[in-house]
């Protein structure tokens, strides 16, 4: 199927923060939060196009009185199935531009710890949005595709998938998974963890987005060469006033610290659970870390500290899962055993 077909199949990393659409012809298509703007007390959309992904994104937090920008994935899995489902058809007519004479088929990756209830879910929302056949893939295995990983040959490797909702560990070896864990602890429990300390340490209260940008700016898994400092808003939990504080990178290095260790956790938790025959190629070959996780400074030297393995990050972590749903389309065939699939419908 070119370029010249009536309907192009579409992967779709559908994740707690950040959902992608992407094609074997066009590679991502798109990448926007996974946020809906609805009008209070209803399910409905405002104003199409406004009301879904990184235009609501810019509200969460702020919005007028009669509108709520709402996350409808939480630690992985749908919480508001009908807000996912208009959120997955806004995504999937963008993605076609109008061109989708055919349904297209979608392949979706999910965490590899949800539910056969939950993937029904997956499958029945995408279906109602326009996708002709679903097909589920574990995150972590289409992260491990989509960095080039040969998923399908005996040697063993090793990917980490720390997203917003879940972080997810798979270790392949003989061609296909041999260990795949979950825990729904990852990028919104380190912010929470941020809003805790600030709370706890500063008597300041702030916003899970202030948590995320502190996060983002000087955050850290392990000591910094050279350690930050930054001016945070937020109000004071005693007077109820707004107030400035400044806070360094050493304070939200241990305010991460609980939920870094949950994830450390589940990735030698599937150490301990792979065959020790593959303990050598996974040392050679390393852990590689995926997902917007894998920007936070020191990941890599904290889980080789961890383990003893070597880890790295991935080029484009936030892209990964995305990229490796689209190549999974190039042969649904060859990989079927990495896949669960929906019935064909009209
Ligand atoms: N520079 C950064 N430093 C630390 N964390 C970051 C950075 N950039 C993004 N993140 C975090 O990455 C997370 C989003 O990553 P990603 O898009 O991979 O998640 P997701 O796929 O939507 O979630 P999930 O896979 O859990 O459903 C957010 O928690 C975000 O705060
Ligand atoms: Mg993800």
């Amino acid at each position: 199927m070119g370029r010249f077909s009536l309907t192009e199949d579409l992967g779709i990393d559908l994740g707690t923060a950040n959902t992608l659409v992407a094609s074997r012809d066009r590679g991502i298509i798109l990448n926007e939060p996974t946020v809906v703007a609805v009008y209070k007390g209803t399910n409905e959309v405002i104003l199409d196009g406004m009301g879904v992904g990184l235009e609501a994104y810019k509200m969460l937090g702020k919005t007028p009185q009669n509108i709520i920008a709402v996350r409808p994935m939480k630690g992985g899995v749908i919480a508001d199935f009908e807000i996912t489902e208009k959120l997955l058809r806004y995504f999937l007519r963008k993605a076609q531009q109008g061109k989708a004479w055919v349904k297209p088929r979608v392949v979706i990756a999910v965490p590899s710890g949800i539910t056969t209830v939950e993937k029904r879910a997956v499958i029945n929302s995408a279906e109602r949005a326009g996708a002709r056949k679903v097909y589920l893939v574990d995150e972590p295995m289409a992260g491990a595709l989509g960095i080039g990983l040969p998923i399908t040959e005996a040697k063993g490797s090793m990917v980490v998938d720390i997203g917003g909702g879940t972080a997810e560990v798979a270790i392949l070896a003989l061609g296909g998974p041999v260990v795949v864990t979950s825990v729904k602890v990852a990028g919104d429990d380190l912010d929470e963890g941020i809003v805790a300390y600030l709370r706890k340490k500063h008597n300041l209260q702030v916003g899970p987005q202030t948590a995320e940008e502190i996060k983002k700016t000087i955050g850290s898994a392990m000591p910094l060469e050279q350690e930050r400092s930054m001016e945070v808003a937020g109000r004071d939990t005693l007077n109820l006033m707004p107030r400035k504080t400044v806070i360094t990178s050493e304070e939200i290095r241990e305010a991460l610290q609980e939920p870094l260790r949950v994830i450390n956790r589940a990735v030698l938790d599937a150490l301990e659970a792979a065959p020790p025959e593959i303990g050598a190629d996974l040392i050679e070959t390393g852990i590689v870390i995926v997902g917007g996780g894998a920007l936070l400074p020191g990941i890599d030297r904290y889980l080789s500290k961890s383990t003893g393995i070597p880890a790295s990050i991935s080029e484009d972590p936030l892209t990964a899962v995305a990229r490796g749903t689209a190549r999974f389309l190039e042969d649904l065939d060859l990989y079927s055993s990495f896949l669960s699939e929906g019935d064909e419908v009209g």
